[in-house]
């Protein structure tokens, strides 16, 4: 058996375990295949990391840049009470349909809220609002804008909030510092201005499995 197999196999024993789907998690994704969406979600036991995050954040307003068609939202908004804020920005129309459509069928569509646009054009006007600060912020959109990404998270949460980022391994591309392709320069420097901000106390995690070979960063916000 091939070790990605085996990653496979573990993923889906652990999947079926801890994460198991609903019906609500199953049409999300078979709605977004249907709509042509990329199957770049996170896998299962990945939502229910983000999840248990939120929770172990006692989160209740959570901000999430990157909605594809919802599936982690649903995650993070599951973890959130009643009267729980999410705010979801996305790029694509047509994948924020899909994500509205998800989050309604989800019981959520109360708490999150799907805003499109440009992440750098909405994160500003979201922060002209004055919102009170997010507890959890979970950075998975267009990664050579990471490190914007991190600072506009930074602007938007308090002390002892949670920055979570996607993607940083990418089947180790991150560790060649010779990589000029833009999303990892863009993780690289996310990760550098981590560990050079004194506001920033973070560390990353490879993770393998049915999403491939990559992995997340996680960084508490300091008084
Ligand atoms: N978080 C989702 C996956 C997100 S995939 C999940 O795990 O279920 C990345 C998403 O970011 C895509 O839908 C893409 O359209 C969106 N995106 C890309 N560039 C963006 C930008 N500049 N601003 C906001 N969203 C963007
Ligand atoms: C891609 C984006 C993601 O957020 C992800 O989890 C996997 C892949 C991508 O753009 O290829
Ligand atoms: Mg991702």
């Amino acid at each position: 058996m091939s070790e990605s197999q085996l990653w496979d196999d573990v993923d889906d024993y652990f999947a079926a375990l801890l994460a198991p789907a609903d019906d609500t998690l199953t049409a999300a994704l078979r709605d977004s295949d249907a709509a042509g969406l990329p199957p770049i979600n996170v896998a299962p036991n990945q939502g229910k990391l983000l999840q248990l995050l939120a929770q172990i954040q006692g989160a209740r307003r959570v901000l999430e840049i990157g909605t594809l068609g919802g599936y982690s939202t649903i995650w993070l908004g599951r973890a959130l009470p009643a009267d729980g804020r999410l705010i979801t920005f996305e790029y694509d129309p047509a994948h924020a349909e899909v994500a509205r459509g998800n989050l309604a069928r989800a019981g959520l569509d109360k708490i999150a809220e799907v805003r499109v646009g440009a992440a750098l054009e909405t994160l500003p006007k979201l922060a002209e609002e004055n919102p009170e600060p997010f507890d959890l912020v979970f950075i998975d959109a267009d990664k050579v804008n990471n490190p914007h990404y991190v600072e506009w998270a930074l602007k938007l949460t308090r002390p002892g909030s949670l920055i979570v980022l996607d993607n940083v391994v990418r089947e180790g591309k991150v560790a060649d510092p010779g990589n000029t392709e833009a999303h990892v320069r863009g993780t690289r420097e996310a990760l550098e201005l981590i560990a050079a901000h004194p506001k920033l106390n973070g560390t990353a995690i490879q993770t393998v499995g049915s999403k491939g070979y990559d992995g997340f960063a996680l960084a508490r916000v300091l008084a």
